[in-house]
């Protein structure tokens, strides 16, 4: 028997933006999963009352057990937010020609590109089945991919960032016709500007460019509305949002 609650999974949901879209919903009823990484910061999980999945989006059996277990507790999945991803200290001009070159780290590329089309790719199963195997009046499956305007522009100092959020914006672009005919799947990706989280220094705070966080929730929340459309660009900056 399916759940009356809406049921939602957020990769990197322990902390920063993925949390407090996590807190937003459980706020509205929903039932919240947070996958990530970060085992510590999971216990943040209870306190909002969602269920706490360790698993790292490079690793696809503990994404996949995930998802497994969110249906298999359900029966229901309505939103997926591929929101996991980090940024790179790294500096990827700093190859030294005094020793051959070691390999590069590509973790960002894992995790910010490849960790979030692993997830799109599990939530089109298991929307698909909760599709076919329920009949709830509600269903309306949406999902999220987190991009950033480093999505929408050239970034040289962190080009592995800014390759990976372009490379999401192009995804999202073109599974969104294919996922909205096949299975009514809603896809749609957001570029935020910079974002005032636990990671920032406090000085930022003050900064007139940060998006304030609650702007953030609001976009994710229209989103998944029944009126949020499909294929949607979402560029949010201080000074406005629009759809690119
Ligand atoms: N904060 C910003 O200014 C900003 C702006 C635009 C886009 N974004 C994007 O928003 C997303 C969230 O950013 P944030 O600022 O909230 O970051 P954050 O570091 O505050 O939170 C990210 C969460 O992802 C988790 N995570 C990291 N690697 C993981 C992995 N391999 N598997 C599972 N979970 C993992 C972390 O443990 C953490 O809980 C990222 O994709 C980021 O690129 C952030």
């Amino acid at each position: 028997m399916a759940s009356t609650s809406k049921v939602a999974l957020i990769t990197g949901g322990a902390a920063g933006i993925g949390y407090a879209v996590a807190a937003m919903l459980a706020t509205k009823g929903w039932l919240v999963n947070i996958v990530d990484i970060d085992q510590e910061k999971g216990v943040v999980a209870a306190s909002i009352g969602a269920t706490f999945y360790k698993a790292d989006v490079r690793d696809y059996h503990s994404l996949r057990n995930a998802f497994d277990d969110t249906m298999k507790r359900h029966s229901r999945l309505d939103f997926v937010f591929a929101n996991a991803g980090i940024t790179d200290p790294r500096n990827f001009y700093e190859a030294q020609t005094s020793t051959l070159p070691p390999e590069p780290s590509l973790a960002l590329l894992d995790i910010n590109l490849k960790g979030a089309v692993t997830c799109t790719y599990l939530a089109q199963y298991y929307f698909r089945l909760c599709k076919q195997g329920s009949q709830l009046a509600d269903f309306d499956p949406t999902l999220v991919i987190m991009s950033s305007i480093a999505g929408l522009e050239v970034y040289s100092p962190i080009p592995l960032y800014t390759a990976a959020k372009h490379g999401l914006v192009a995804f999202a672009r073109a599974i969104a016709t294919p996922f909205k005919e096949s299975d009514g799947i809603r896809v749609s990706c957001i570029c935020p500007g910079p974002v005032f989280t636990e990671k920032r220094k406090p000085s930022d705070a003050d900064r007139l460019d940060m998006v304030p966080m609650e702007t953030v929730c609001n976009v994710v929340s229209e989103l998944i509305s029944p009126g949020g459309g499909f294929g949607r660009c979402l560029r949010v900056l201080s000074t406005g949002i629009s759809d690119v």
